[in-house]
């Protein structure tokens, strides 16, 4: 089972956006569970608009909890069969962000180009750091400008990441609007801009970070 955690010390970046359209993407072909740490559980008030949305559909299923029943909801996982787990993370608890990385084969942090996003960068450094969970996580920038301002914010954030030493994926998430209209709607861009460029996006950035968990091949 691969436990993906979804990370980050800026309110907005994107965590629960990635979390659901990869949860959605991934849903298609696996059994996907969304755990919600987040207080004000926005992903399990989406799910329910998801499904009124679809009827009964359960793909992904979710649950929803404070920080300290995370062990729990993990061998719960384990035991249903779930093979993906997203965590979805509140911002600036760092003991939330901690119990989130140590179950982790993989952590996320979404990172906008804004100067506030990447100041903190350096406080999310200081928590995966702390959870010695640095080798297993990347970057991955998020609302890229489509505009002409694209290869300045992609440099940007890589020179952050660099100072860090932080691994920065080259699949990236643009700038556009499909990614918050579905989510309201209770739909991931798989599904209402299929062969757009959003869906091409979420597809390409998931199979990269299946290929990048290596430590979730040993089950
Ligand atoms: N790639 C994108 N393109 C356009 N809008 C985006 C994109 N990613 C996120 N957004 C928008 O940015 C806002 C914040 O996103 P989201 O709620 O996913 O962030 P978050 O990190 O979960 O926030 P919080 O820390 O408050 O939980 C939302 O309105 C969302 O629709
Ligand atoms: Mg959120």
């Amino acid at each position: 089972m691969r436990v993906w955690s979804i990370i980050s010390q800026k309110g907005g970046s994107g965590k629960t956006t990635l979390a659901l359209h990869l949860a959605i993407a991934a849903a298609e072909e696996l059994k996907v569970l969304v755990i919600d740490l987040d207080p004000q559980q926005s992903a399990e008030r989406w799910h329910a608009i998801r499904q009124r949305a679809t009827g009964s559909k359960d793909d992904p299923s979710i649950a929803a909890g404070p920080y300290t029943k995370l062990p729990e909801m993990i061998r719960v996982a384990k035991k249903l069969g779930a093979e993906l787990v997203l965590i979805d993370t509140p911002p600036k608890l760092d003991k939330a962000i901690t119990a989130a990385l140590t179950p982790a084969t993989l952590g996320i942090i979404p990172v906008k180009s804004s100067i506030l996003d990447l100041q903190a960068l350096e406080d999310c450094v200081r928590v995966v750091e702390f959870a010695k969970a640095k080798a297993k996580s990347v970057v991955v920038m998020n609302a890229v400008p489509t505009g002409r301002n694209k290869d300045a914010s992609i440099k940007e954030v890589a020179r952050y990441a660099g100072r860090h030493e932080l691994e920065v994926m080259p699949e990236r998430l643009s700038e556009l609007s499909v990614y918050a209209q579905g989510l309201r709607s209770g739909r991931g861009v798989t599904e209402t801009d299929r062969n757009g460029t959003s869906a091409k996006e979420i597809t390409a950035l998931l199979e990269a970070l299946w290929a990048r968990d290596s430590e979730g091949t040993e089950g």
